[in-house]
C-alpha cells in the first residue's frame, strides 16, 4: 500500500453482543460493562456501544455505567434522533458515532447517506460538537458521500466494510480497493478515517493494511470467538461444581 502507518492501528472493542445474550434473558448478565472493563485490559484501545433505539441490546444504564468505570474511552455509536442526541450531550462521550438505524434490520446494514440527509446530519453534528463531542459519520466508502461529509466539517468518518466482508471472489478484491481509495481521498483531504463492521479474523488483515486508518471498530467476530474460546473452562467448571455437590 502507499505509505507506512505512523503509528500503530486502534482497536474499538464494541460489547453489543455481550448485551444481547443478557437481553435474552432480560436479566444481569452476561453485563456488556464487565465485557468493555476486560476488553480494556486486554488492551482495547477504545469501547463501542451502539445505544439502539429499540434497546434491544445495550441499555441505557450501561453507557452510564461505563463511563465512570473507563480506562480508555467511550465511543457511542447512534442514530440521529433527539433523543439520542440529548443523551449524548448529557454523557459527553468522548466519541460519537452517527450511524442510520432501522427498526426492521438486523445490524446496521449500511452507511449514513450523508448526501441526501446533510441538513439534520449538520445540525446534529454541530450540537455534539458543541459538547465537545468528537464526532464520526458512519459512511459507505462512496466519494460523493465523503464530499458531503467535509460539507460539515466533522474530524471522523467510519468507513462501512460490511460489503467488503460479505463480498466473495473478485467482488471482495473490488471492495477493498473502493475502501482503499476512499481512505487515502478521506485522509488527504484531513478527515481522520475509522472503519468498521463484519470484520472477522479471516477478513481483517487487507484492511489493517490500509496504512491511513486509524482504528477498526470489532465486536460480533470477536465475541463469537471469545464464546468458544471460553467453552471448554465453562462446561468444565460446571462439571466440577456438579462433581463436587455429590460428595
Ligand atoms: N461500526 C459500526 C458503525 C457499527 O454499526 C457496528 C455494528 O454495530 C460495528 C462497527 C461493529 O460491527 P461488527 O459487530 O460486525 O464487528
Amino acid at each position: 500500500m502507499k505509505n507506512k502507518r505512523s503509528g500503530k492501528i486502534d482497536l474499538g472493542v464494541n460489547v453489543d453482543h455481550i448485551a444481547t445474550l443478557r437481553q435474552a434473558r432480560r436479566g444481569l448478565y452476561p453485563n456488556p460493562v464487565e465485557a468493555a472493563l476486560r476488553a480494556e485490559k486486554a488492551g482495547a484501545d477504545s469501547i463501542t456501544m451502539h445505544l439502539r433505539e429499540d434497546r434491544r441490546h445495550i441499555q441505557k444504564e450501561d453507557i452510564y455505567n461505563f463511563s465512570t468505570l473507563m480506562q480508555t474511552h467511550l465511543n457511542l455509536e447512534m442514530a440521529v434522533t433527539n433523543e439520542m442526541l440529548d443523551i449524548a450531550c448529557d454523557l459527553s462521550p468522548q466519541d460519537c458515532c452517527l450511524v442510520p438505524e432501522s427498526r426492521q434490520e438486523l445490524t446496521t446494514e449500511g452507511g449514513l447517506d450523508v448526501f441526501k440527509n446533510i441538513d439534520s446530519i449538520a445540525d446534529a453534528s454541530q450540537r455534539l460538537g458543541d459538547q465537545n463531542i468528537r464526532v464520526s459519520l458512519f459512511i459507505d466508502p462512496d466519494f460523493h458521500q465523503i464530499d458531503a461529509t467535509l460539507k460539515i466539517k466533522v474530524p471522523v468518518i467510519e468507513l462501512h466494510t460490511g460489503t467488503y466482508a460479505d463480498a466473495t471472489g473478485a467482488t471482495k478484491e473490488k471492495e477493498l480497493q473502493r475502501l482503499a481509495e476512499a481512505a487515502y481521498y478521506a485522509h488527504e483531504q484531513g478527515l481522520i478515517v475509522n472503519a468498521g463492521h463484519g470484520l472477522d479474523y479471516q477478513n481483517v488483515a487487507p484492511i489493517a493494511q490500509i496504512n491511513v486508518i486509524k482504528e477498526l471498530n470489532i465486536g460480533h467476530s470477536i465475541i463469537a470467538f471469545a464464546a468458544f474460546e471460553g467453552l471448554d473452562q465453562a462446561i468444565k467448571k460446571m462439571m466440577m461444581l456438579m462433581s463436587e455437590a455429590q460428595v
